[in-house]
């Protein structure tokens, strides 16, 4: 039998950690795949995604700036895409010519903070900063939690995501200037951090129980130095690219892999000290 083909597809791409990562998922469970980068042109997903299909490669994860454009190829979409509302795919599946999408992100965002990091959305207050396609990937899973707030430099953007959700659950859309009061969990979803750019936050939203979570990895964003700085607890989102692509080889391969050693193999130094959190 052939080796199972897997690829990520993004543009950029070199950059990409996914290989390493589906490779040391594989080899926990004794299988060997490929999985490889692909560039795609910035006009040329489509063709992309078709050409993978045709040389047998049985699936595909998606990064910037295709998420949205994937969902429009799929044949069929995950509930959880569907319920997002903005149909975002970072995950797709090839099964006799038809393309299955999902997005794994939301829930590798959940994983790493309350199973890694060991940190209760119950009872807490959200702040998400950005409204863009990162944000809206993950906000519905953070929905458990008591309230969430949503600041974006355009406030529009922000409205339009809170907007619709469930009438029960305390949304609401602010200006960056507006923000005053602390919270518990505050998550950066905004790309400020990939121009080394400062967001106009005041030290008063973090406090030493504050967990403050970029979903940037490999760089110490502005955001993640104030935070530091204002004596908040401080991650970056290493454990969430992990952990989706851990629910994507489940998708795949039938198995959720291990991702402890694989994210200390990618970031040794990661600090899980505040595990105080415990509940
Ligand atoms: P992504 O898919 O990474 O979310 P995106 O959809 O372009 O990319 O969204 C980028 C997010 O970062 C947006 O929320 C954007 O704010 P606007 O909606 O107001 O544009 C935010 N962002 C990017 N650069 C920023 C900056 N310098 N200051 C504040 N917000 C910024």
């Amino acid at each position: 039998m052939s080796i199972e083909k897997y690829a990520v597809i993004g543009n950029p791409i070199g950059h990409s950690k996914s290989p390493i990562i589906h490779q040391a998922f594989a080899q926990q469970i004794g299988k060997s795949i490929c999985y490889e980068r692909v560039l795609a042109p910035l006009d040329g997903f489509t063709e992309t995604v078709k050409r993978l299909q045709a040389e047998g490669y049985l699936g595909a994860n998606v990064t910037v700036p295709f998420k949205f454009e994937a969902s429009k190829l799929c044949h069929r979409l995950s509930s959880r895409v569907m319920s997002m509302g903005n149909e975002a795919v970072n995950t797709l599946t090839f099964i006799n010519g038809r393309i299955h999408g999902d997005n794994t992100d939301g829930a590798g965002l959940r994983q790493d903070i309350e199973v890694n990091l060991n940190f209760s959305l119950q009872n807490k207050n959200i702040l998400i900063l950005g409204a863009g396609g990162a944000a809206q990937g993950v906000f519905l899973s953070l929905i458990s939690a008591k309230s969430i707030t949503v600041a974006n430099r355009s406030l529009d953007k922000a409205l339009k995501m809170v907007t619709g959700i469930y009438d029960s659950f305390d949304a609401s859309a602010v200006e960056y200037q507006d923000l005053k009061k602390p919270f518990d969990l505050i998550v950066n979803a905004t790309s400020a951090g990939l121009t080394d750019t400062a967001l106009p936050l005041p030290d008063a939203i973090f406090t030493p129980e504050t967990l403050a979570y970029d979903m940037m990895y490999g760089l110490e964003t502005p955001f993640m130095a104030q935070a530091r700085q204002a004596g908040a607890i401080v991650a970056d989102g290493l454990g969430m690219l992990v952990e989706q692509a851990a629910e994507a080889f489940h998708l795949w391969h039938g198995v959720r892999p291990d991702t402890a050693p694989v994210i200390s193999l990618l970031d040794p130094t990661r600090d899980h000290s505040h595990k105080k959190h415990s509940t």
